[in-house]
């Protein structure tokens, strides 16, 4: 893989594909990928590739995509986030090897979805992605969905950012070693673009947190798929760097604002 900076840098949603079918050499790698993504979690998921025309599979943003990437997790607590954490892995490995992806948890057919995972009663689908090469060109309807959602902006730093408690912003300057690692939170993807991860630093432990702005779905938190996310772009930085740290789920009692809830705790090793 290349630096995990530089995929998280170039990464985009890609709804618009070019039609051509996935060359056989990168649905391998990705197949294989698939079978075994680590996580700090020991949650049971399942990935599976699947042809859309053989499972008919659809996706009203999705144009020119004849492969798709679903998964399949049992419900836990922590089951979004784990998935989460993994999915993304394999987002940013399909990146690498030029091949586009966009994380779809609402907008898809998703019976068709569920069908062809063969879900059994504790499991949920949280979320799919196509797989193909990017289109020169975003579809209309592409372009204004990022439009809408200013799919290119992202909050300040010391927005999302804390130091001690929620009162104090955590500045990039401040932030030291751990900058980088906490920008590549900042640029990950997130539904609808809410960029609902709040970080708080307690010396060399970072409790994150979910400030909730989309409503609940039986069909699983897409918020704390985000979550999920956001620490496997904070996590592969720092590995990246050599730092080593250990994720609980432990809350150490900060107060929070009624909309903002406790999730995981990374803590150097
Ligand atoms: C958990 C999650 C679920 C998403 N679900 C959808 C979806 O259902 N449909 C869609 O078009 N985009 C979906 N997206 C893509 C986001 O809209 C996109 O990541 C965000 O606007 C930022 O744009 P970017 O990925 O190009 O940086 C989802 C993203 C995440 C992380």
């Amino acid at each position: 893989m290349e630096h995990i900076a530089e995929l998280v840098r170039a990464r985009k949603s890609v709804r618009t594909y070019d039609g051509t079918p996935l060359r056989d050499d990168d649905h391998a790698r990705l197949s294989a990928y698939l079978e075994h993504i680590e996580t700090p979690f020991d949650i049971p998921m399942e990935f599976r590739l699947l042809d859309a025309k053989e499972h008919g599979l659809s996706s009203p943003v999705v144009v020119g995509a004849e492969l798709y990437a679903a998964g399949k997790i049992k419900r836990d607590p922590l089951a979004e986030v784990a998935f989460g954490f993994a999915f993304e892995k394999f987002v940013l490995y399909a990146m690498s090897l030029g091949v586009g992806t966009v994380w779809i948890a609402g907008t898809m057919d998703r019976p068709a979805f569920e069908r062809a995972m063969e879900l059994t009663g504790d499991e949920f689908l949280p979320a799919v992605t196509p797989l193909g090469y990017p289109a020169k060109k975003r579809s209309i309807r592409d372009a204004a969905m990022r439009r809408a959602i200013k799919a290119d902006s992202r909050a300040p730093f010391e927005s999302l950012f804390f130091e001690g408690d929620f009162g104090t912003p955590l500045t990039a300057e401040r932030a030291g070693e751990y900058r980088e690692a906490l920008e590549l939170v900042r640029l990950a993807p997130s539904a609808v673009n809410k960029q609902p991860w709040r970080i708080v630093k307690q010396g060399d432990a970072f409790h994150f947190y979910k400030k909730a702005s989309l409503p609940a779905n039986p069909k699983g938190d897409v918020q704390k798929l985000d979550i999920g996310i956001a620490l496997a772009h904070f996590m592969l930085a720092l590995e990246e760097a050599g730092v080593a740290g250990n994720v609980t789920a432990a809350d150490p009692g900060i107060a929070v604002e009624k909309d903002t809830e406790y999730i995981v705790s990374w803590t150097r090793k």
